[in-house]
Protein backbone atom coordinates (compact mmCIF):
# COMPACT_ATOMS: atom_id res chain seq x y z
CA UNK A 1 0.00 0.00 0.00
CA UNK A 2 2.46 2.95 -1.05
CA UNK A 3 0.80 4.26 -3.56
CA UNK A 4 -2.34 7.39 -3.52
CA UNK A 5 -4.75 8.01 -5.96
CA UNK A 6 -6.44 11.23 -6.08
CA UNK A 7 -9.17 12.32 -8.28
CA UNK A 8 -9.04 15.93 -9.15
CA UNK A 9 -10.90 19.46 -9.11
CA UNK A 10 -13.50 18.18 -5.79
CA UNK A 11 -13.99 20.86 -3.33
CA UNK A 12 -12.76 20.37 0.07
CA UNK A 13 -14.80 21.69 3.30
CA UNK A 14 -14.17 21.96 7.22
CA UNK A 15 -11.49 21.69 9.29
CA UNK A 16 -8.95 20.15 10.08
CA UNK A 17 -6.50 19.76 13.71
CA UNK A 18 -2.54 19.57 12.91
CA UNK A 19 -0.78 17.39 15.08
CA UNK A 20 2.46 17.74 16.79
CA UNK A 21 5.97 19.37 15.20
CA UNK A 22 7.68 15.96 13.77
CA UNK A 23 10.95 18.19 13.97
CA UNK A 24 10.65 19.02 17.51
CA UNK A 25 9.50 15.59 18.99
CA UNK A 26 13.06 14.06 17.29
CA UNK A 27 15.37 16.37 19.34
CA UNK A 28 13.28 15.93 22.21
CA UNK A 29 13.27 12.35 22.31
CA UNK A 30 16.78 12.10 21.63
CA UNK A 31 17.58 14.52 24.80
CA UNK A 32 15.37 12.10 26.93
CA UNK A 33 18.57 9.70 27.13
CA UNK A 34 20.51 12.31 29.06
CA UNK A 35 18.36 12.79 32.90
CA UNK A 36 18.60 9.13 33.53
CA UNK A 37 15.30 9.13 34.42
CA UNK A 38 11.30 9.89 33.07
CA UNK A 39 10.15 11.99 30.33
CA UNK A 40 6.66 12.90 29.51
CA UNK A 41 6.60 14.12 25.97
CA UNK A 42 2.93 15.64 25.36
CA UNK A 43 1.12 16.31 21.67
CA UNK A 44 3.88 13.37 20.53
CA UNK A 45 2.73 12.86 16.75
CA UNK A 46 2.52 9.31 15.26
CA UNK A 47 4.78 8.96 13.01
CA UNK A 48 7.22 6.78 11.02
CA UNK A 49 10.22 8.91 11.69
CA UNK A 50 8.94 9.05 15.51
CA UNK A 51 8.14 5.22 15.61
CA UNK A 52 12.00 5.05 13.94
CA UNK A 53 13.47 7.34 16.89
CA UNK A 54 11.49 5.31 19.64
CA UNK A 55 13.13 2.07 18.39
CA UNK A 56 16.43 3.34 18.68
CA UNK A 57 15.37 4.57 22.52
CA UNK A 58 14.30 1.00 22.94
CA UNK A 59 17.64 -0.28 21.70
CA UNK A 60 19.19 1.58 23.76
CA UNK A 61 17.43 -0.12 26.63
CA UNK A 62 15.29 2.87 27.25
CA UNK A 63 11.53 1.72 28.19
CA UNK A 64 9.03 3.86 26.22
CA UNK A 65 4.96 3.70 26.20
CA UNK A 66 2.54 5.70 24.26
CA UNK A 67 -0.68 6.75 26.17
CA UNK A 68 -2.60 8.68 23.15
CA UNK A 69 -0.39 11.58 22.21
CA UNK A 70 1.95 11.27 25.43
CA UNK A 71 4.98 9.09 25.36
CA UNK A 72 7.04 8.46 28.80
CA UNK A 73 10.55 7.53 28.23
CA UNK A 74 12.68 6.11 30.93
CA UNK A 75 16.32 5.76 30.38
CA UNK A 76 17.21 5.02 33.64
CA UNK A 77 18.42 1.53 32.19
CA UNK A 78 20.33 3.15 29.03
CA UNK A 79 23.40 1.08 28.02
CA UNK A 80 25.28 2.49 25.03
CA UNK A 81 25.31 -0.31 21.77
CA UNK A 82 25.79 0.55 18.48
CA UNK A 83 22.90 0.77 16.51
CA UNK A 84 22.30 -0.92 13.27
CA UNK A 85 23.10 1.06 10.58
CA UNK A 86 19.98 0.35 8.89
CA UNK A 87 17.97 1.99 11.86
CA UNK A 88 20.10 4.93 12.30
CA UNK A 89 19.79 6.22 8.57
CA UNK A 90 16.52 5.94 8.58
CA UNK A 91 16.19 9.24 9.89
CA UNK A 92 18.02 12.81 10.34
CA UNK A 93 16.94 12.80 14.09
CA UNK A 94 19.79 9.68 14.60
CA UNK A 95 22.66 12.08 13.85
CA UNK A 96 21.06 14.15 16.98
CA UNK A 97 21.45 11.35 19.45
CA UNK A 98 25.01 12.05 19.09
CA UNK A 99 25.18 14.49 21.48
CA UNK A 100 22.79 13.14 24.17
CA UNK A 101 24.94 9.86 24.23
CA UNK A 102 27.99 11.93 24.38
CA UNK A 103 26.64 13.88 27.27
CA UNK A 104 25.51 10.85 29.20
CA UNK A 105 27.84 8.44 27.94
CA UNK A 106 30.97 10.29 27.16
CA UNK A 107 30.80 8.45 23.93
CA UNK A 108 28.38 8.66 20.76
CA UNK A 109 28.86 6.43 17.24
CA UNK A 110 27.26 7.94 14.26
CA UNK A 111 26.60 5.40 11.71
CA UNK A 112 25.14 8.02 8.87
CA UNK A 113 23.66 11.04 8.31
CA UNK A 114 20.68 10.09 7.33
CA UNK A 115 17.51 12.03 6.50
CA UNK A 116 15.76 12.79 3.01
CA UNK A 117 17.98 13.16 0.18
CA UNK A 118 17.24 16.84 -0.78
CA UNK A 119 21.23 17.47 -0.23
CA UNK A 120 24.35 16.05 0.96
CA UNK A 121 23.11 16.75 4.24
CA UNK A 122 26.92 16.93 6.02
CA UNK A 123 27.32 16.92 9.28
CA UNK A 124 30.96 19.07 9.71
CA UNK A 125 29.42 21.73 11.80
CA UNK A 126 27.96 19.27 14.17
CA UNK A 127 31.38 18.11 14.50
CA UNK A 128 33.39 21.32 14.88
CA UNK A 129 31.23 22.28 17.91
CA UNK A 130 32.17 18.95 19.33
CA UNK A 131 35.83 19.37 19.10
CA UNK A 132 35.15 23.13 20.45
CA UNK A 133 33.33 21.27 23.38
CA UNK A 134 36.30 19.00 24.03
CA UNK A 135 35.06 16.01 22.08
CA UNK A 136 37.90 13.75 20.44
CA UNK A 137 36.34 12.96 17.25
CA UNK A 138 37.31 9.81 14.84
CA UNK A 139 35.56 9.86 11.10
CA UNK A 140 36.29 6.69 8.84
CA UNK A 141 33.52 6.25 5.98
CA UNK A 142 31.28 8.04 6.84
CA UNK A 143 31.17 6.89 10.30
CA UNK A 144 31.93 8.96 13.08
CA UNK A 145 32.96 8.18 17.20
CA UNK A 146 32.78 11.07 19.72
CA UNK A 147 34.66 10.53 22.63
CA UNK A 148 33.54 13.15 25.29
CA UNK A 149 35.13 12.74 28.60
CA UNK A 150 36.89 16.01 29.17
CA UNK A 151 33.82 17.93 27.54
CA UNK A 152 34.29 21.82 28.72
CA UNK A 153 32.08 24.63 28.89
CA UNK A 154 33.08 26.71 25.82
CA UNK A 155 31.31 29.27 23.27
CA UNK A 156 30.85 28.29 19.39
CA UNK A 157 30.48 30.12 16.27
CA UNK A 158 28.74 28.33 13.83
CA UNK A 159 29.33 29.03 10.27
CA UNK A 160 25.49 28.58 9.16
CA UNK A 161 22.65 28.20 11.62
CA UNK A 162 21.94 24.80 11.32
CA UNK A 163 19.01 23.60 13.29
CA UNK A 164 20.41 20.15 13.84
CA UNK A 165 23.90 21.69 14.95
CA UNK A 166 22.17 24.07 17.43
CA UNK A 167 20.16 21.42 18.87
CA UNK A 168 22.78 18.88 19.15
CA UNK A 169 25.05 21.49 20.74
CA UNK A 170 22.65 22.68 23.54
CA UNK A 171 21.59 18.58 24.48
CA UNK A 172 25.30 17.89 24.34
CA UNK A 173 26.03 21.12 26.62
CA UNK A 174 22.91 20.07 29.12
CA UNK A 175 25.56 17.95 31.48
CA UNK A 176 28.51 20.36 31.09
CA UNK A 177 28.51 22.46 33.78
CA UNK A 178 29.50 26.00 33.24
CA UNK A 179 28.37 28.26 30.33
CA UNK A 180 28.27 27.02 27.13
CA UNK A 181 27.04 29.66 23.83
CA UNK A 182 26.27 29.73 20.71
CA UNK A 183 26.78 32.00 18.00
CA UNK A 184 24.80 32.70 14.79
CA UNK A 185 22.24 29.72 16.42
CA UNK A 186 18.98 28.80 14.49
CA UNK A 187 16.03 30.29 15.28
CA UNK A 188 13.47 27.80 14.83
CA UNK A 189 10.73 27.46 17.04
CA UNK A 190 11.72 23.69 17.37
CA UNK A 191 14.67 25.06 19.31
CA UNK A 192 12.60 26.75 21.96
CA UNK A 193 10.31 24.14 22.32
CA UNK A 194 13.95 21.89 23.20
CA UNK A 195 14.97 24.13 25.39
CA UNK A 196 11.57 24.10 27.29
CA UNK A 197 12.41 20.64 27.51
CA UNK A 198 16.02 20.72 28.49
CA UNK A 199 14.58 23.53 31.00
CA UNK A 200 12.05 21.01 32.70
CA UNK A 201 15.01 19.04 33.19
CA UNK A 202 17.00 21.51 35.40
CA UNK A 203 19.52 22.87 32.70
CA UNK A 204 19.65 26.85 32.74
CA UNK A 205 19.45 28.17 29.07
CA UNK A 206 18.55 31.37 27.73
CA UNK A 207 18.84 33.33 24.62
CA UNK A 208 16.79 30.37 22.52
CA UNK A 209 14.81 31.88 19.51
CA UNK A 210 17.61 34.32 19.27
CA UNK A 211 21.10 34.16 17.43
CA UNK A 212 22.91 33.64 20.70
CA UNK A 213 22.33 31.08 22.98
CA UNK A 214 23.74 30.27 26.47
CA UNK A 215 23.53 26.26 28.19
CA UNK A 216 24.48 25.77 32.05
CA UNK A 217 24.62 22.48 32.26
CA UNK A 218 23.51 20.98 35.25
CA UNK A 219 25.05 17.54 37.24
CA UNK A 220 21.85 16.23 38.35
CA UNK A 221 19.00 16.13 35.73
CA UNK A 222 15.44 15.15 36.94
CA UNK A 223 12.40 13.98 35.52
CA UNK A 224 10.98 16.04 32.38
CA UNK A 225 7.51 16.86 30.82
CA UNK A 226 7.21 18.93 28.08
CA UNK A 227 4.56 19.58 24.97
CA UNK A 228 5.32 19.66 21.42
CA UNK A 229 4.23 22.62 19.48
CA UNK A 230 1.59 22.43 16.62
CA UNK A 231 3.70 21.56 13.21
CA UNK A 232 4.28 24.62 11.11
CA UNK A 233 4.55 22.63 8.00
CA UNK A 234 1.84 19.97 8.35
CA UNK A 235 -0.38 23.44 8.73
CA UNK A 236 1.11 25.06 5.57
CA UNK A 237 -0.02 21.90 3.82
CA UNK A 238 -3.20 21.98 4.64
CA UNK A 239 -3.24 26.16 3.44
CA UNK A 240 -1.75 25.12 0.19
CA UNK A 241 -4.12 22.22 -0.27
CA UNK A 242 -7.11 25.26 0.63
CA UNK A 243 -5.24 27.04 -2.32
CA UNK A 244 -4.76 24.38 -5.30
CA UNK A 245 -8.69 23.57 -4.69
CA UNK A 246 -9.76 26.88 -4.25
CA UNK A 247 -11.44 25.87 -0.84
CA UNK A 248 -12.07 27.65 2.12
CA UNK A 249 -10.42 25.54 5.42
CA UNK A 250 -10.03 26.16 9.26
CA UNK A 251 -7.14 24.60 10.79
CA UNK A 252 -7.25 24.24 13.93
CA UNK A 253 -3.91 23.98 17.00
CA UNK A 254 -1.43 26.32 15.08
CA UNK A 255 0.60 28.68 16.49
CA UNK A 256 0.36 31.79 14.29
CA UNK A 257 3.31 33.21 14.89
CA UNK A 258 5.17 30.34 13.69
CA UNK A 259 3.71 30.68 10.29
CA UNK A 260 4.29 34.63 10.04
CA UNK A 261 6.99 33.89 7.20
CA UNK A 262 4.57 31.73 4.91
CA UNK A 263 1.05 33.72 5.79
CA UNK A 264 3.02 37.18 4.90
CA UNK A 265 4.07 35.17 1.38
CA UNK A 266 0.33 33.56 1.12
CA UNK A 267 -1.56 36.89 1.56
CA UNK A 268 0.56 38.07 -1.48
CA UNK A 269 -0.80 35.70 -3.56
CA UNK A 270 -4.94 37.03 -2.66
CA UNK A 271 -5.41 34.90 -0.01
CA UNK A 272 -7.20 35.90 2.92
CA UNK A 273 -6.16 34.41 6.36
CA UNK A 274 -7.94 35.39 9.35
CA UNK A 275 -6.07 34.47 12.44
CA UNK A 276 -7.29 33.66 15.75
CA UNK A 277 -5.27 32.22 19.17
CA UNK A 278 -4.71 28.83 18.14
CA UNK A 279 -6.18 28.28 15.15
CA UNK A 280 -6.77 30.30 11.54
CA UNK A 281 -9.13 30.38 8.29
CA UNK A 282 -7.99 30.41 4.82
CA UNK A 283 -10.02 31.84 1.91
CA UNK A 284 -8.22 31.19 -1.47
CA UNK A 285 -9.18 33.70 -4.60
CA UNK A 286 -10.59 32.01 -7.39
CA UNK A 287 -7.02 32.76 -9.20
CA UNK A 288 -3.81 33.78 -7.11
CA UNK A 289 -1.54 35.87 -8.32
CA UNK A 290 1.95 34.55 -8.25
CA UNK A 291 4.54 36.49 -6.03
CA UNK A 292 7.37 37.58 -8.46
CA UNK A 293 10.37 36.50 -5.76
CA UNK A 294 10.14 33.98 -2.55
CA UNK A 295 13.51 33.28 -1.15
CA UNK A 296 13.53 30.41 1.51
CA UNK A 297 15.67 31.14 4.48
CA UNK A 298 16.39 30.31 7.97
CA UNK A 299 13.29 31.45 10.25
CA UNK A 300 11.69 33.53 10.44
CA UNK A 301 11.94 33.32 6.85
CA UNK A 302 10.25 31.46 4.47
CA UNK A 303 10.44 27.90 5.89
CA UNK A 304 12.49 25.46 3.09
CA UNK A 305 9.77 22.62 3.98
CA UNK A 306 7.41 24.70 2.60
CA UNK A 307 9.13 25.30 -0.82
CA UNK A 308 7.99 22.48 -2.70
CA UNK A 309 4.29 23.04 -1.33
CA UNK A 310 3.95 26.64 -2.52
CA UNK A 311 5.58 25.46 -5.93
CA UNK A 312 2.32 23.62 -6.54
CA UNK A 313 0.05 26.40 -5.99
CA UNK A 314 2.34 28.61 -8.20
CA UNK A 315 1.82 26.51 -10.91
CA UNK A 316 -1.72 27.69 -11.33
CA UNK A 317 -1.38 31.17 -10.44
CA UNK A 318 -1.18 33.92 -11.97
CA UNK A 319 1.95 35.23 -13.66
CA UNK A 320 5.57 34.29 -13.32
CA UNK A 321 6.75 33.63 -9.91
CA UNK A 322 10.32 32.88 -8.95
CA UNK A 323 11.61 30.97 -5.56
CA UNK A 324 15.08 30.77 -4.79
CA UNK A 325 15.84 27.35 -2.97
CA UNK A 326 18.90 28.67 0.00
CA UNK A 327 18.93 26.29 2.34
CA UNK A 328 19.22 22.81 0.44
CA UNK A 329 21.30 21.92 -2.95
CA UNK A 330 18.80 19.29 -3.68
CA UNK A 331 15.21 20.17 -3.27
CA UNK A 332 13.31 20.47 -6.70
CA UNK A 333 12.76 16.95 -6.92
CA UNK A 334 9.11 17.70 -7.21
CA UNK A 335 9.82 20.32 -9.97
CA UNK A 336 10.27 17.44 -12.71
CA UNK A 337 7.01 15.36 -11.06
CA UNK A 338 4.78 18.55 -11.74
CA UNK A 339 6.05 19.04 -15.39
CA UNK A 340 4.13 15.31 -16.13
CA UNK A 341 1.19 17.39 -15.08
CA UNK A 342 1.57 20.20 -17.36
CA UNK A 343 3.33 22.49 -15.29
CA UNK A 344 5.66 25.37 -16.95
CA UNK A 345 8.69 25.26 -14.80
CA UNK A 346 12.19 25.60 -15.14
CA UNK A 347 14.91 24.89 -12.85
CA UNK A 348 18.67 25.75 -12.62
CA UNK A 349 21.22 26.78 -10.01
CA UNK A 350 18.81 26.59 -6.97
CA UNK A 351 16.09 28.79 -8.64
CA UNK A 352 12.55 27.16 -10.24
CA UNK A 353 11.10 29.91 -12.76
CA UNK A 354 6.85 28.56 -12.87
CA UNK A 355 4.92 30.35 -15.06
CA UNK A 356 1.27 29.85 -14.34
CA UNK A 357 -1.12 27.64 -16.03
CA UNK A 358 -4.86 27.42 -16.15
CA UNK A 359 -5.15 24.26 -15.01
CA UNK A 360 -2.76 21.32 -14.15
CA UNK A 361 -3.87 17.55 -15.42
CA UNK A 362 -3.46 14.00 -13.53
CA UNK A 363 -0.41 11.90 -14.14
CA UNK A 364 1.66 9.07 -13.01
CA UNK A 365 4.17 10.68 -10.08
CA UNK A 366 6.65 9.71 -7.24
CA UNK A 367 7.94 11.07 -4.22
CA UNK A 368 11.62 11.80 -4.32
CA UNK A 369 11.38 13.01 -0.51
CA UNK A 370 8.93 14.15 2.16
CA UNK A 371 7.65 17.41 1.40
CA UNK A 372 7.94 16.75 -2.37
CA UNK A 373 5.40 13.65 -1.84
CA UNK A 374 2.75 16.25 -0.03
CA UNK A 375 3.59 18.64 -2.75
CA UNK A 376 2.05 15.80 -5.26
CA UNK A 377 -0.63 15.73 -3.28
CA UNK A 378 -1.31 19.39 -2.98
CA UNK A 379 -1.19 19.49 -7.18
CA UNK A 380 -2.85 16.43 -7.23
CA UNK A 381 -5.86 18.10 -5.60
CA UNK A 382 -6.24 20.59 -7.64
CA UNK A 383 -5.87 19.44 -10.82
CA UNK A 384 -8.25 17.76 -13.82
CA UNK A 385 -8.42 13.77 -13.64
CA UNK A 386 -6.68 11.40 -11.63
CA UNK A 387 -3.56 10.92 -10.06
CA UNK A 388 -1.32 8.24 -8.87
CA UNK A 389 1.84 8.96 -6.67
CA UNK A 390 4.29 6.34 -5.62
CA UNK A 391 7.05 5.96 -2.61
CA UNK A 392 3.83 7.49 -0.63
CA UNK A 393 5.83 5.94 2.80
CA UNK A 394 7.74 9.14 2.50
CA UNK A 395 4.72 11.05 3.47
CA UNK A 396 4.11 8.84 6.23
CA UNK A 397 7.11 10.33 7.69
CA UNK A 398 5.68 13.14 8.51
CA UNK A 399 2.18 13.36 8.34
CA UNK A 400 -0.31 11.27 10.33
CA UNK A 401 -2.20 9.64 8.01
CA UNK A 402 -2.72 12.18 5.44
CA UNK A 403 -5.10 10.21 3.34
CA UNK A 404 -7.47 9.84 5.63
CA UNK A 405 -7.61 13.29 6.76
CA UNK A 406 -7.68 14.89 3.28
CA UNK A 407 -10.75 12.19 3.35
CA UNK A 408 -11.99 13.93 5.86
CA UNK A 409 -12.49 17.09 3.89
CA UNK A 410 -13.89 15.72 0.70
CA UNK A 411 -10.78 14.82 -1.40
CA UNK A 412 -11.60 11.58 -3.77
CA UNK A 413 -8.18 10.03 -2.86
CA UNK A 414 -6.89 6.41 -1.54
CA UNK A 415 -3.93 4.43 -0.53
CA UNK A 416 -3.90 1.56 -3.11
CA UNK A 417 -0.96 -1.32 -3.58
C1 LIG B 1 16.21 20.31 10.01
O1 LIG B 1 17.16 19.59 9.25
C2 LIG B 1 14.87 19.69 9.68
N1 LIG B 1 14.87 18.28 10.07
C3 LIG B 1 14.59 19.81 8.18
O2 LIG B 1 13.28 19.29 7.94
C4 LIG B 1 14.61 21.30 7.80
O3 LIG B 1 14.44 21.42 6.41
C5 LIG B 1 15.97 21.90 8.21
O4 LIG B 1 16.19 21.70 9.62
C6 LIG B 1 16.03 23.40 7.92
O5 LIG B 1 15.00 24.06 8.59
C7 LIG B 1 14.71 17.95 11.37
O6 LIG B 1 14.60 18.80 12.24
C8 LIG B 1 14.69 16.48 11.71
P1 LIG B 1 20.19 22.18 8.97
P2 LIG B 1 18.74 19.78 9.52
O7 LIG B 1 21.25 21.55 9.77
O8 LIG B 1 18.98 19.95 10.97
C9 LIG B 1 23.79 22.40 5.85
C10 LIG B 1 11.63 18.02 6.87
O9 LIG B 1 11.19 18.03 5.71
N2 LIG B 1 24.59 21.80 6.94
O10 LIG B 1 19.61 23.49 9.38
O11 LIG B 1 19.46 18.72 8.79
C11 LIG B 1 22.80 21.41 5.30
O12 LIG B 1 23.42 20.59 4.32
C12 LIG B 1 13.12 18.14 7.10
O13 LIG B 1 10.91 17.95 7.91
C13 LIG B 1 25.96 21.66 6.75
O14 LIG B 1 26.51 22.03 5.71
O15 LIG B 1 18.98 21.17 8.78
C14 LIG B 1 21.76 22.30 4.70
O16 LIG B 1 22.18 22.73 3.45
C15 LIG B 1 13.92 18.22 5.81
N3 LIG B 1 26.70 21.08 7.75
C16 LIG B 1 21.72 23.48 5.68
O17 LIG B 1 22.97 23.46 6.37
C17 LIG B 1 26.12 20.65 8.92
O18 LIG B 1 26.85 20.17 9.80
C18 LIG B 1 20.57 23.41 6.68
O19 LIG B 1 20.73 22.27 7.45
C19 LIG B 1 24.73 20.81 9.08
C20 LIG B 1 23.98 21.38 8.08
Amino acid sequence: MNRYKIEGGNRLKGSIDVHGAKNAALPILAASVINSGKSVIHNCPDLSDIQNTIKILELLGCSVTREANTVIVDSSNLCLRSIPKDIMVKTRSSTMFAGALASRCKKAYIAGHGGCCIGSRPIDIHLEAFREMGMDIKEDSGEVMCFASKMKPCTVNLRFPSVGATENIMIAASLTEGKTTIINAAREPEIQNLADFLRSMGVKIKGDGTGVISVWGTSCPKDAEVTVIPDRIVASTYMCASMATKSPLVINNVNVRHLSGFIATIRKMGVSVICLKNSLSIFPPDRMINVPYISTAPYPGFPTDSQALISSVMCTSQGLGIIRESIFENRFGHCHELLKMGADIETKNGFACIRGVKKLSGAIMNSHDLRCGAALCVAALGADGISYISNVNYIDRGYENLCQSLKNLGAKIERIE
